[in-house]
């Protein structure tokens, strides 16, 4: 009989089974929605998690707390010093299910065939627009064909089929989404649209650049018929949907009209080692600090049961009195 995993609950009875960890601050693009401070790197230099402090952490959440699956995100993870040594650390923890990277690409033509030996699973890969001028101005690099070497090489390496991010926005890219529905088609990626949220480090959000599930839908339709799919499992973040001949699966992550919190299984760790019970959090718990004071593994298992319980029921992006977390997606990681 297989052994009872653990469980970390919160106090509204979601068990959290998904550790996402930004292992970096520093992006070398500086998409406008997002756009990483200027400082590329020095907020936390001294503070910054090591790969030993790492994978400690990543063992007790995944051997002592029943964590299934670990993402890897920055800023931007692939500019963290040989990340693959880090994969390959992780991937070997028993119980771990799920090993998965969220890239803007740049750096897999070099970087794919290692991740994918070091056991990395899955890759998701961030790109916003298929037309290069747009690409440049909103990630503020000119890099569209670069990007889509790095797709090229993960498919090769055995990644396929990928999942393609879209952060839509109004008035910016909202007119691609029959081309990107057209690229899932022909490619077989999953292209996942994004409804824009108030993360952005200059905060320029507001409704009226949001592009809505709804509106995503009726412009998908003019490509085909299209069929609602849903979650492939409670959690999922995305809604699915696919076209009616086959071809094609696209996602919706509508955080803004239709949120998702009420089955929401995550966890976060920032790259200077707080953790982040919500993508919203306005507080952080410090396990970097108490893991260098020197706190046992049972400290810190209690530390983290105790904060996971108090996880906020959720954002509230659509409240009047919305407040902005202290950081930015950027140093948040999606
Ligand atoms: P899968 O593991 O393939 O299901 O991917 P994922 O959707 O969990 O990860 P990914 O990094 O691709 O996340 C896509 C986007 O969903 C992020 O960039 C965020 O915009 C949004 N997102 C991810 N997690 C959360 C969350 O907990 N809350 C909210 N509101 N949005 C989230
Ligand atoms: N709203 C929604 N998604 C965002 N991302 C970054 N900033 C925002 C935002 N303000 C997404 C990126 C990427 C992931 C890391 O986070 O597109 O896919
Ligand atoms: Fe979970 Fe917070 Fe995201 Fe809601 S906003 S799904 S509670 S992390």
């Amino acid at each position: 009989m297989e052994s009872q995993r653990p469980t970390l609950l919160d106090q509204f009875g979601r068990q959290v089974k998904d550790l996402r960890i930004s292992v970096t601050d520093r992006c070398n693009y500086r998409c406008f929605y997002c756009k990483p401070v200027e400082s590329f790197g020095h907020v936390y230099r001294a503070g910054l998690l090591s790969y030993e402090e790492l994978v400690r952490a990543s063992r007790l959440f995944v051997e002592e707390l029943g964590v299934e699956k670990i993402r890897l995100t920055g800023g931007e993870p692939l500019l963290r010093r040989e990340i693959e040594k880090l994969v390959e650390e992780l991937a070997k923890l028993p119980g771990l299910k799920d090993l998965a990277m969220t890239t803007n690409a740049y750096l897999l033509p070099a970087k794919a065939q290692r991740l994918r030996n070091a056991g990395l699973k899955r890759l998701t890969i961030s790109l916003d627009s298929l037309k290069p001028d747009r690409f440049a101005e909103i990630t503020r690099h000119d890099s569209l064909d670069r990007v889509m070497k790095g797709i090229e090489a993960a498919e090769k390496a055995g990644f396929g089929p990928l999942k393609i991010n879209v952060v839509v926005i109004k008035g910016v890219n909202d007119d691609e989404i029959a081309d990107f529905a057209r690229f899932s088609r022909e490619t077989g990626h999953i292209v996942r649209f994004i409804e824009f949220m108030p993360l952005d480090e200059d905060r320029q959000w507001d409704m009226t650049r949001v592009v809505s599930q709804a509106t995503i839908v009726e412009k998908l339709k003019e490509v085909g018929p299209l069929e609602e799919v849903g979650r492939s499992y409670s959690s999922e973040t995305a809604n699915t949907y696919r076209y009616a001949d086959g071809k094609g699966e696209i996602g919706i992550i509508a955080s803004v009209t239709a949120a998702f919190c009420g089955q929401c299984s995550r966890i976060r760790m920032t790259a200077d080692g707080k953790i982040r019970t919500c993508l919203f959090s306005q507080n952080e718990h410090n396990l970097l600090e108490r893991m260098r004071r020197g706190d046992s593994d049972e400290q810190l298992l209690d530390y983290i049961r105790e904060v996971t319980w108090r996880k906020e029921s959720g954002h509230n992006i659509n409240a009047p009195d919305y407040q902005y977390p202290e950081r930015s997606m950027s140093l948040i990681g999606g």
